[in-house]
This record gives structure tokens, C-alpha cells and sequence, in this order.
């Protein structure tokens, strides 16, 4: 009957290890492991739940048109966050603004923000899909704070992480003390701890990268993946192969298994729209390069590190790569190189 380490277990037995392993914090993770087993839920049930699936008839404020999951995800982990006296208030990619919460809940001393239903795209065709969260401060003695109060560099995070709802569904953890792997046991309804400390091979030969966009990338870009292409005759001296799931969580989860350098690069198509890539700085990118970064691996946005960036609003779009170290810091280079 023995299930292993719970996430609150490990959490409260490694409170040592964890800067804010206090009641608020070990209680706000806890309801973003409910918000995420009821996403899960949801997302496994598929076809065969009343209404998850399909197109909402609905646009956000990246201008994207939601899934009726984009809103529902959004609607849970809002619900399951904002009466709990943990959060402060709440950033969501589903939201225009912030999420200020109603007046009766109490406020607590935690940002919360989020990109509920990641690589969304694949649940009307069965492809694994997630969500992904990033905890900051919020400043002291702030009651009711501003979008402003979220535009904190990546490396305040106090906590990152996601949940991949694939063949099985997993929770993966840092609070800047290495990353950690759970996966759900859904007789039992909770995230057992599977992994430790899991970290990134410094080495790979698989790339991640929308292919389809090549003419639209900057010179470092195209260089790279060509090299990559004439694999060991090449000036890389290995073969590489290639793979895109369309869900950055589906694509960092590999990475954090078997190594692999994941782009989405700075494009003249974004561009043009005045936009710099397409992944979200406050719950994409710094969330990611911060589990990235905990597990020996790097994140930069070709040009610089992607959790030093000041932010200047809460939907900023930011190109990103990252992965095994020894090929972000080739691509970082080739950038750099001028
Ligand atoms: P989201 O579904 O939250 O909008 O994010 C989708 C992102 C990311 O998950 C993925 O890596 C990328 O978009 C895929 O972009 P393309 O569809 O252009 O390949
Ligand atoms: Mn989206
Ligand atoms: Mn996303
Ligand atoms: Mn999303």
C-alpha cells in the first residue's frame, strides 16, 4: 500500500531546502496540483467529457482564437487559486489584464502567473499538451497590486513549473534547488515524487524547431540549423535529428530526459506585427529557463540570458533558446558574433 514521496510531503520534509517552504507557499502548490489534476481530468476525458473540446468562438489578447480548454484551464486555475489567502493576484495568458481577486478573498504574499493550457493547438488532435506556472514575490506592502508589480526579472522566481498531461501526467518542480519529477497516480489523486534533482546532458544531437518559418529567420539562426543539417561531414562533425511537438512543455520535458536544444526564434513574421517571437516572457519563458537553468541547461534569447531581462509588460513575447548547454551557447555565440 506504500505510494512514495507526495509533491507536500516533499516540499515540507525538504523545507530546508526550499526559501519559502511555509505554510502559504507549501499550500499554494498544493492548489496548483488540484487546478492541474482537474485540468487533467478534463483533457484525458476528451471527446467523452460534455464540451472541452473544439474552438470557444472566442479571441484573446495575444489574438489568438481560444479553445474552449484555453478557457476552461484558465477558469480552474483561477478558481482554485484565488480563495485560498496565498496569491496576491494573478497574470494568466488567457487574460487581458491582471487577475485582481474579488474583495472577500484574503490576499497573500504570492504573484501568481500562468499559461493555463500550453501547446493548445494539439487537444483537438490527442497531443500532449500542459500547463505552466511561475511563482514571484509580491512587493511588500503591496494589497492590490498593479500589472507593474509583476514585471520582475526571471530570476526572482521563487518557484517555477509545469504539469504535461501526456500518456501519463507529470508535475515537474524547481524552487532553486535543483528540479524535480512527479507523476500522478490517478487511483490515488496524488503527484508522487519520481524524479530528483533531474538535470540536462551538457551534449546533444536533437534539435527542436518550427521548420516552417526558416525564411523568416535571422542569418545565427539559419547558420546553425544548416550546420546541424550536413550533420558529421559537417562543421558540427555529428548527425542531428529533428523533432517538433508544438508544446513547448512536451519539448522541455524531453529536454530535461535526453538533452536537445529547443527554438523559437526571433522571426521577420513576428516582427513585422512588432512583435519579438512568439513565447510569452512571463509564463513561457522565464518559468521554462528557470527549470532549464536549475538543471544544468541554458536559455538565452540568442543574443542574451533570458531570466536577466527586465520585462516591460506582462504579454511581452520574447525569442527563446534553450537546452543542452554546449549547442545554446554555440547558437548564443553565432548571435553574438555580430
Ligand atoms: P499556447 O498553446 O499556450 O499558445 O503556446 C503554444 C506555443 C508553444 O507551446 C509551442 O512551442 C509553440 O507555440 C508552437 O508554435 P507553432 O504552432 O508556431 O509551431
Ligand atoms: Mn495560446
Ligand atoms: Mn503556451
Ligand atoms: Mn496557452
Amino acid at each position: 500500500m506504500h505510494i512514495g514521496t507526495t509533491l507536500t510531503q516533499f516540499i515540507i520534509e525538504k523545507e530546508h531546502q526550499h526559501v519559502e517552504a511555509t505554510g502559504a507557499f507549501t499550500g499554494l502548490l498544493n492548489e496548483i496540483a488540484t487546478a492541474c489534476k482537474i485540468i487533467s481530468n478534463g483533457v484525458n476525458h476528451g471527446g467523452l467529457a460534455e464540451d472541452v473540446l473544439g474552438v470557444a468562438g472566442t479571441e484573446n489578447v495575444q489574438g489568438e482564437e481560444q479553445k474552449k480548454l484555453d478557457v476552461l484551464s484558465n477558469e480552474v486555475m483561477i478558481a482554485r487559486n484565488q480563495w485560498g489567502g496565498h496569491v496576491a493576484a494573478m497574470a494568466s495568458e488567457e487574460e487581458d489584464d491582471i487577475y485582481n481577486l474579488p474583495k472577500e478573498y484574503p490576499r497573500g504574499k504570492y504573484l501568481l502567473l500562468f499559461d493555463p493550457l500550453d501547446g493548445s493547438s494539439n487537444i483537438d488532435v490527442n497531443i500532449s499538451v500542459g500547463t505552466i506556472f511561475s511563482i514571484l514575490r509580491c512587493p511588500e506592502g503591496i494589497e492590490e497590486p498593479t500589472a507593474d508589480d509583476f514585471l520582475q526579472e526571471g530570476t526572482t522566481q521563487v518557484a517555477a513549473g509545469y504539469a504535461l498531461y501526456g500518456p501519463s501526467t507529470e508535475m515537474v518542480l524547481t524552487t532553486g534547488n535543483g528540479v524535480h519529477r512527479f507523476t500522478l497516480d490517478p487511483n490515488v489523486g496524488e503527484f508522487i515524487l519520481t524524479e530528483e534533482n533531474v538535470t540536462i546532458p551538457e551534449e546533444t544531437q536533437e534539435f527542436a524547431i518550427n521548420m516552417s518559418n526558416q525564411r523568416f529567420w535571422e542569418a545565427p539562426v539559419k547558420r546553425y540549423i544548416d550546420e546541424c543539417l550536413q550533420g558529421k561531414e559537417g562543421p558540427l562533425g555529428k548527425d542531428f535529428n529533428m523533432r517538433w511537438v508544438a508544446s513547448m512543455v512536451a519539448e522541455v520535458h524531453r529536454i530535461l530526459n535526453r538533452g536537445g536544444i529547443f527554438m523559437y526564434p526571433l522571426d521577420s513574421k513576428t516582427m513585422a506585427k512588432g512583435q519579438a517571437g512568439k513565447l510569452r516572457l512571463m509564463y513561457e519563458a522565464n518559468p521554462m529557463s528557470f527549470i532549464v537553468e536549475q538543471a544544468g541547461g541554458a536559455s538565452t534569447t540568442g543574443r542574451e540570458r533570458i531570466l536577466s531581462m527586465k520585462p516591460e509588460h506582462i504579454h511581452q513575447r520574447v525569442p527563446v533558446v534553450l537546452g543542452s548547454r554546449t549547442e545554446v551557447e554555440r547558437v548564443t555565440a553565432y548571435h553574438n558574433e555580430g
